[in-house]
Formats: structure tokens, sequence, C-alpha cells
């Protein structure tokens, strides 16, 4: 069976003014991955490693540069997106600026439904019960529909957000940091209606992240972004248990361990300075510059993605000797 989503090798690029001069910004820089109908693909890496764009380029708010983005079969890379657009949505991190603040929430969830069956193509009781249908599914009651964004909390933002997503028949859900903004005890709630909502309506879900915890419990697959390109990628629980990149060793061991005794026997890899400029990247492996395992190779050669087995799959050129 085909993937739902296939995404080969896509370049986004923005052009920025620095000290006066035309430079390019390469946010994504060559990026593949495919998802499985039903399946959640965690997407982590540290601010401005390009997560964002990557959402945003499978949208297509974003154009893309160079590469290949076919869903479902059809290459969307370029074209009409109008019959795709009911069946992938993105849900943003910030819920308060995502919810335009003059529409009522009956409004704002509707919206989607009423671009896909204009005036006459579904009666005004049927969008009113399909959107209620969705508010309830997502654990918001009638009387929310008439209120206004700024009424609610952001957990309940994030809810409705979410409902005005699934309004229309969803395949794909696009979910740019949307716990990140909450309190820990509401991102599990939303991460467990997320896998709920998933379980009974079996769409894909993309789940960006900037931290490896928040994806583990969701996620099926993970893929770790380093400056524009992907580092690692793998089965959740393998790639937690052995971590093959530098750079994902060294997320993983921020993450405080409580176990005292695990925290011994786990090897500290301590990630020093800052992500370099996607304007001036690294040469050769993008990461070098805070790898403690970089030598000559890694400036000269970029490495490529190579099979690790069994679905494990790492950009590195040392990493059979780590
Ligand atoms: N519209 C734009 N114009 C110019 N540069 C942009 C634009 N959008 C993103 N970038 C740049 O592209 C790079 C990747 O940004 P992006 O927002 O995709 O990262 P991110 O991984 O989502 O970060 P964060 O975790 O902070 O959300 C950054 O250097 C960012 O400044
Ligand atoms: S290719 Fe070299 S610099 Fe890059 S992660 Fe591997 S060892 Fe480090
Ligand atoms: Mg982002």
């Amino acid at each position: 069976m085909s993937a739902l989503l296939e995404v080969e090798d896509i370049k986004t690029y923005f052009i920025v003014r620095q000290a006066g001069k035309r430079r390019i910004v390469k946010a994504v820089d060559g990026v593949s991955f495919s998802i499985n109908r039903g399946e959640t693909l965690g997407m982590v890496g540290e601010s401005g490693c390009g997560k964002s764009t990557v959402g945003r380029t499978i949208m297509r708010f974003n154009k893309p540069e160079g590469g290949r983005i076919i869903f479902d079969g059809n290459d969307i890379t370029t074209g009409d997106m109008r019959p795709y657009r009911s069946r992938m949505q993105m849900v943003f991190q910030d819920p308060y600026s995502s919810l335009d603040p003059r529409m009522s929430i009956g409004e704002i969830v509707a919206e989607p439904l009423n671009i896909q069956y204009p005036a006459g193509q579904m009666s005004k009781q049927e969008r009113a019960d399909i959107v209620l249908e969705k508010m309830r599914l997502v654990g918001m009651n009638q009387e929310a529909l008439s209120r206004f964004p700024h009424e609610f909390s952001g957990g309940q933002r994030q809810r409705i957000s979410i409902a005005r997503a699934m309004v229309t028949k969803l395949d794909l859900l696009i979910l740019d940091e949307p716990v990140s903004a909450l309190d820990v005890s509401i991102q599990a709630q939303i991460i467990n209606m997320l896998m709920d909502l998933q379980e009974r309506f079996g769409m894909a879900y993309l789940f960006i992240a900037h931290d490896l915890s928040v994806v583990r419990h969701i996620s099926q697959r993970v893929m770790v972004m380093y400056l524009g390109r992907c580092m690692e990628s793998a089965g959740t629980e393998a790639l937690h248990k052995n971590p093959l990149h530098p750079y994902t060793q060294a997320l993983l061991s921020a993450i405080p361990v409580p176990d005292p005794e695990m925290s011994r026997k786990k090897r500290r890899v301590v990630l020093e300075g800052d992500v370099p400029s996607p304007v001036d990247p690294p040469s050769g492996c993008v990461f070098r510059t805070r790898c403690h395992y970089a030598a000559e190779r890694c400036a000269a050669e970029a490495p490529v993605m190579e099979d690790a087995g069994q679905g494990h799959f790492v950009a590195c050129h040392n990493f059979r000797r780590l």
C-alpha cells in the first residue's frame, strides 16, 4: 500500500535582506519522509531548524524550491490545491493568534465546510449539525458556538482549532507544536484526545515538537531535524533506546531521567553553542560545528541518509563507529 504522504527532497528557501544584501535562507534543504494512513510521525528539532516550514510547504502556504510532495498518489508540488485542501489541515502552536478574534466559534469551525460546500450545496441545518458534532468530539458544547475566541483558555482554543480542522473529512493533520503553549496537565489531555480521535477516524498526523519527550507517547515514528535537514528517523522506541546520530543522542541526554540508576548509566552528551544561521550553514555535515565526533570528512562531504536496518535511518559518516 502506498503512503498517504510522500515528501521527496523538498527544499524551501526564503530571500532576506541582511546589511543591505540579498541573502538566501535555506529553511528546508532536502528533506524526505513519508507518512502512512492513520500513522503519527513526530518531527523534532531546535527552534529555527525548519519544522514549521516543512508543514507549511506540505500545505503549500510556502512554495517549494525543489523536490516533490505526493498526497494520496497525487503530485501536489504545484498546481491546484483546492481538491486537497479539505483533506489536509494544519493546527498551529499559538491558539491565540490562529483563530480570527472577530469571528464567532461557530463561524470559525464552519469555515472549511463552507469553502468545500458553497451556498446551495449543503443546507444550513446540515452544516450546523456537522459543526456541533465536531465540537462535541473535542469536548466542547453548543453554548460555545456563539462565543468568541478571547472567551476561551489556550487548551479550549486548541480544541476548537482541532474541531475546525476535522469539520471536513480529514486524512492528514499537521500539528505544529499544538501543546507547546499549554500547561503540562492540559498538554496530556490534548495529546490523549488526539490519540482517541485518530483511533476513531483514522487520520494521519505530522506532529511537530521541540522536544522528543512530547512526541514519544503519540508517535509511531520520529524524525529529527537540524538546520533544514533530517538527521535521523526511526520507530519511536528504537530511536529512544538506540539513538545513532550524535545530535539525537544530545537531545535525549538533555531529557531528565527520573531513575537515578538509569541516569548514571546514561552517557551525557552536552549540546554546546547555538544552531548556525541557515543563511550560511556549515559545509558538509551541518551539525559538525557542534559535534564531538566531527572529523575532516564531515566538513568536506554532507552525509546522506543511510539505512541502519529495521526502518532506522541516519545521516552521519561515523554512525557505525559511534
Ligand atoms: N517567511 C520567512 N521569511 C524569511 N525567513 C523565514 C520565513 N519563515 C521561516 N524563516 C526562517 O527559516 C528558518 C526555519 O524556520 P521555521 O519557522 O520553519 O523553524 P522551526 O523549526 O519551526 O522553529 P520553531 O521551533 O522556533 O518554531 C528560520 O531560520 C526562520 O527564520
Ligand atoms: S557526519 Fe560527522 S559531524 Fe556530522 S554528525 Fe556525524 S560525526 Fe558528527
Ligand atoms: Mg515552528
